[in-house]
């Protein structure tokens, strides 16, 4: 496994690679976990050259965020990379020599909901550094995870909307065994707030199964899901269901592809999760029940 701390030396070690094999790309901020090496795993299936980037993107954060205590582990991540499969990590010092760049992406809508509504500027700062990261790289495929399903939309729109050349694949969340998505921040979290943080799964799960037996009303569902994070102390920053690729709200499920979505504070930190929601299928059982 090689490493390349700036673009120049990055492009110079896949040149000759470029057009041969089917480049893979899996974008990180490190201080990694399962939920990543999923990702690395996945993205070798997918390709025959993986490369991590592990770069915390000072864009992205707001002015009272986590940037300077954001956990930097490279050793042990460098390791996971090894490990699940990885050819090349690209670490650059700092993607900003200037300073903060004068031409950047803006995310219209999508990035006004959500997450967004309390994090201004920070799709625009995500998008922004994965398109340098793309520019660097030069990948036939990226890969992404659903834990981050608002980013994950946003990218594949931005890929569409900016004609990029490049596949987006998205892996879907991996879990602690108590239902709490991994996280780098779990590691901000003491072992009742690590339980706590289970409610967010707990409620998302309660909303997914009401849906299933027949309740489409999104405010009874959402009712549900309160009654629960009510349950363990939690008043999340927001509990919503919405359209999966659009985003746009929604008052019933009517059968298009829909999630539930949450963010909450716990502790020292802010953690978010979202699942599928369906419908009831009217289909009866074919095979006997
Ligand atoms: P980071 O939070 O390090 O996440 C890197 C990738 O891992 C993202 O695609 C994220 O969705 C995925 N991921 C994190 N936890 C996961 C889990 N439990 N299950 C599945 N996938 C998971 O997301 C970022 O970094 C940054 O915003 C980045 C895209 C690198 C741009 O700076």
């Amino acid at each position: 496994m090689k490493v390349a701390t700036s673009t120049p030396q990055l492009r110079a070690m896949l040149a000759a690679e470029r057009g041969k094999r089917r480049i893979v790309l899996v974008p990180t901020m490190g201080c990694l976990h399962e939920g990543h090496a999923t990702l690395i795993r996945e993205a070798r299936k997918l390709g025959d050259l993986v490369v991590v980037s592990i770069y915390v993107n000072p864009l992205q954060f707001g002015p009272n965020e986590d940037f300077a205590r954001y956990p930097r582990s490279f050793e042990a991540d460098a390791g996971v990379c090894d490990e699940a499969g990885a050819d090349v990590i690209f670490h650059p010092e700092n993607l900003y020599p200037d300073g903060a760049p004068k031409v950047s992406l803006t995310v219209h809508g999508l990035s006004d909901v959500l997450c967004g509504a309390s994090r201004p500027g920070h799709f625009d700062g995500v998008a922004t550094v994965v398109n340098i990261l793309f520019n660097a790289v030069g990948p036939d495929i990226a890969v992404f995870g659903e834990k981050d399903w608002q980013q994950l939309a946003i990218i594949r729109r931005m890929v569409a909307d900016l004609h990029m050349p490049v596949e987006i694949v998205g892996v879907p969340t991996v879990r602690e065994a108590g239902g709490l998505a991994m996280s780098s921040r779990n590691r901000y979290l003491d072992k009742q707030q690590l339980l706590t943080g289970r409610a967010l799964h707990a409620a998302l799960e309660s909303m997914r199964l009401q849906a299933l037996t027949g309740e489409h009303d999104a405010a009874v569902l959402l009712d549900a899901g309160k009654r629960v994070l009510a349950a363990a102390g939690i008043s999340p920053e927001y509990l919503e269901i919405r359209v999966a690729d659009s985003l746009e709200s929604l008052t019933v499920l009517d059968g298009s592809p829909a999630r539930a979505f949450v963010a909450a504070r716990i502790g020292p930190a802010r953690l978010i999760d979202n699942i599928p929601i369906a419908r009831m299928t009217e289909t009866p059982c074919i095979s006997p029940c």
